[in-house]
């Protein structure tokens, strides 16, 4: 017989021999911020997440900055959408506005910046549209131009998560053409078409207004397609390569880690957040050991940074 249980005797045993554990320097925050000023709104879909608006950034700033997270993840939600997404490689929109702010006044915070046109188009597709097609050709300038601009403003790393062929690759040279060499991407490349998506698009204003994401985002029943999907992106140039959402696709992370040698991100998201908030709201789950065990999950099965909305709770509860 095997005794197993003499290595889980007690607690001090048991985190002897602990294999995995998170760092909150492996923590991401997502962040939503709208034009306008005064604004703290509540996100209906998501417990205890806001869209704010610049001016009133600092109070969940100061709790990042203190939390000690490595950083951000930003989503700017523009006033003004047209079918050219105008605003999202406008050097004052709102995201870029909010880059510059949080650069000067938060120096230490890695600030990412989601590359999309989703929240900024009228038709909320991340991409140009003609009729009902998705252009991916076209769609490429465009998001080139996002990311330089996102740049210019001081983002620390640029993450595309459009799901247009050949994106990184068109990034990277834009980049590389306007001085921005050392400015990493952060790509989101197994990024399949879920259900678990639907509370971000009430936080980001960006549903789509006709059809669905499913013409370039990945089917979820596809797993070596995925693997194919990373390997193309890296490439392409990409630095740091991302799953997601996570919790339905640990499978696709693990056998990316083992694949790929590349630091690698998972996306915990909105639905995911949701689902456990809410119960948790609601007293039938437990908070603080649901949301480890899944944290730890996402480590167990190969991520290197893990972003979350649990984030700051999860990095507070540390110091309890
Ligand atoms: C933009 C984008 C989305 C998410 C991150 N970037 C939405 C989508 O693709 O529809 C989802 C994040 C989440 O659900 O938390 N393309
Ligand atoms: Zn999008």
């Amino acid at each position: 017989m095997k005794r197993f249980r003499r290595l889980r005797s007690d607690e001090r045993i048991r985190s002897l021999v602990r294999e995995t554990s998170i760092d909150k320097k492996d923590l991401i925050y997502p962040l939503f911020v709208t034009e306008g000023t005064g604004i703290k709104n509540p996100v209906e879909s998501m417990p205890e997440i806001y869209q704010y608006s610049i001016d009133m950034l600092d109070e969940i700033l100061d709790r990042i900055r203190k939390s000690g997270i490595s950083g951000i993840l930003i989503f700017g939600i523009p006033s003004h959408k047209d079918e050219k997404a105008s605003e999202a490689y406008n050097p004052d929109g709102v995201t870029q506005k909010a880059v510059r702010y949080i650069k000067s006044k938060y120096p230490e915070l890695i600030i990412i910046t989601d590359v999309c046109l989703c929240e900024y188009t009228s038709h909320g597709h991340c991409g140009l549209i003609s009729g009902d097609k998705i252009l991916n050709d076209e769609t490429l300038p465009l998001l080139s131009k996002m990311a330089v601009s996102l740049a210019e403003a001081g983002a620390d790393i640029i993450a595309p998560s459009d799901m247009m062929d050949g994106r990184v690759k068109a990034i990277r040279e834009a980049l590389d053409m306007n001085n921005f060499k050392d400015i990493p991407i952060m790509s989101y490349s197994a990024k399949f078409a879920s259900g678990y998506y639907s509370p971000f698009r009430d936080a980001a204003n960006s549903a789509p207004c006709f059809g669905d994401r499913k013409s370039y985002q990945m089917d979820f029943s596809n797993g070596r397609e995925a693997l194919r999907e990373i390997a193309d992106d890296i490439e392409e140039g990409a630095d740091i390569v991302m799953v997601k959402p996570a919790l339905a696709y640990l499978d696709v992370l693990k056998s990316a880690r083992e694949r790929f040698d590349l630091p690698l991100a998972v996306y915990n998201v909105s639905g995911e957040y949701s689902m456990v908030k809410s119960a948790a709201q609601n007293g039938w789950i437990d908070e603080k050991r649901i949301v480890t065990e899944n944290l730890i999950a996402m480590k167990r099965a190969g991520a290197d940074i893990i972003i979350t909305y649990h984030a700051l709770d999860f990095a507070e509860w540390q110091e309890e």
